[in-house]
C-alpha cells in the first residue's frame, strides 16, 4: 500500500496532525521523532523536520529510506514574496528553488547546482491538483495561488532582499525547506507538494505578523493537508 510523509518544520506547524493519528507509533532516528499511523483513513507518517534546508533535507531522506513513503506533503507557513499575497493567502508549489544557492562565479545562474540541468525542482502535478482543490475548499478561491517557492537557511525580514528573490526567481512565496525536500524526493523519485499559508510579507514587517499569525496560519495548512488525504 501506499505510504504518505507528511512535514512540518517546527511544532506549530504539525501540532494540529499529531493528535489525528489513529494508532499511533513514534519512532526516533538521530534526533527526529516519526509519528506513523492513519489520517482520514491513509497510512501516514508525520514529522517535524525541523527549520532549514539541511533538516529538511535529512528527514526526507530518511521518510523515503527508512519508512518507504511514496508521496510527501509538506505543510507549513511562509513570507510573501510576490507583492499581491497577503498573510492568510495559499501557495500550493508549482516548483521550488534554492534561493541560497550562488555559483555565479563560475558563471552559472543564481540557484543552479552543479550537475542539475535547471534550478527548478517540480511539485507533481496529481498532488498539485489535490491541494489545490483542498486549499479551495477550506478557504474559497480568492485566497489560493499556485506558483513557485524559494527556500533558503534566512528567514526574510528585508523588502530588499524579498524585492530580489520575488524578480530573480519569480517566487510567490519564502520559506526556509520546500525545495529541499524537493531536491531529495526527485533524487529517489517521490512525488511531492508544498502547502504554505502566508504568516508574513517578508519584508521586516515580518516579526510582528509572524508571530500574530504563526498558529493560525500554521493549522490553515494542516487543515488543507487533512482535507487534501481525504479525496486521495
Ligand atoms: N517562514 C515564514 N515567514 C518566513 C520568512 N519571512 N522568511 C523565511 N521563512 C519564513
Amino acid at each position: 500500500g501506499s505510504t504518505i510523509g507528511i512535514v512540518g518544520a517546527m511544532d506549530v506547524e504539525v501540532e494540529a496532525l499529531l493528535p489525528k493519528i489513529q494508532n499511533q507509533q513514534v519512532k526516533k532516528i538521530g534526533n527526529h521523532r516519526f509519528y506513523t499511523g492513519e489520517l482520514e483513513g491513509k497510512t501516514v507518517v508525520v514529522t517535524k523536520s525541523g527549520v532549514g534546508k539541511v533538516n529538511a533535507a535529512m528527514t526526507t531522506t530518511l521518510l523515503i529510506q527508512s519508512f518507504g513513503v511514496d508521496q510527501l506533503i509538506f505543510t507549513g507557513i511562509a513570507g510573501a514574496s510576490d507583492p499581491k499575497l497577503d498573510p492568510l493567502d495559499v501557495v500550493v508549489s508549482t516548483r521550488l528553488v534554492q534561493h541560497d544557492v550562488d555559483l555565479t562565479a563560475f558563471n552559472m545562474p543564481r540557484g543552479l547546482l552543479p550537475d542539475y540541468q535547471e534550478r527548478y525542482f517540480y511539485a507533481d502535478k496529481t498532488l498539485q491538483k489535490y491541494a489545490f482543490d483542498a486549499a479551495v475548499e477550506t478557504l474559497g478561491k480568492e485566497s489560493v495561488y499556485r506558483g513557485i517557492i524559494a527556500s533558503g537557511d534566512q528567514f526574510i525580514a528585508s523588502k530588499v532582499k524579498v524585492t530580489g528573490i520575488y524578480q530573480e526567481y519569480n517566487a510567490m512565496a519564502v520559506e526556509m525547506e520546500g525545495a529541499a525536500l524537493g531536491q531529495v524526493a526527485e533524487a529517489f523519485k517521490v512525488p511531492y507538494v508544498v502547502i504554505r499559508t502566508i504568516s508574513d510579507k517578508a519584508d521586516g514587517s515580518a516579526d510582528i505578523v509572524y508571530s500574530d499569525l504563526k498558529k493560525a496560519t500554521a493549522d490553515n495548512s494542516a487543515n488543507i493537508t487533512l482535507n487534501m488525504l481525504k479525496q486521495m
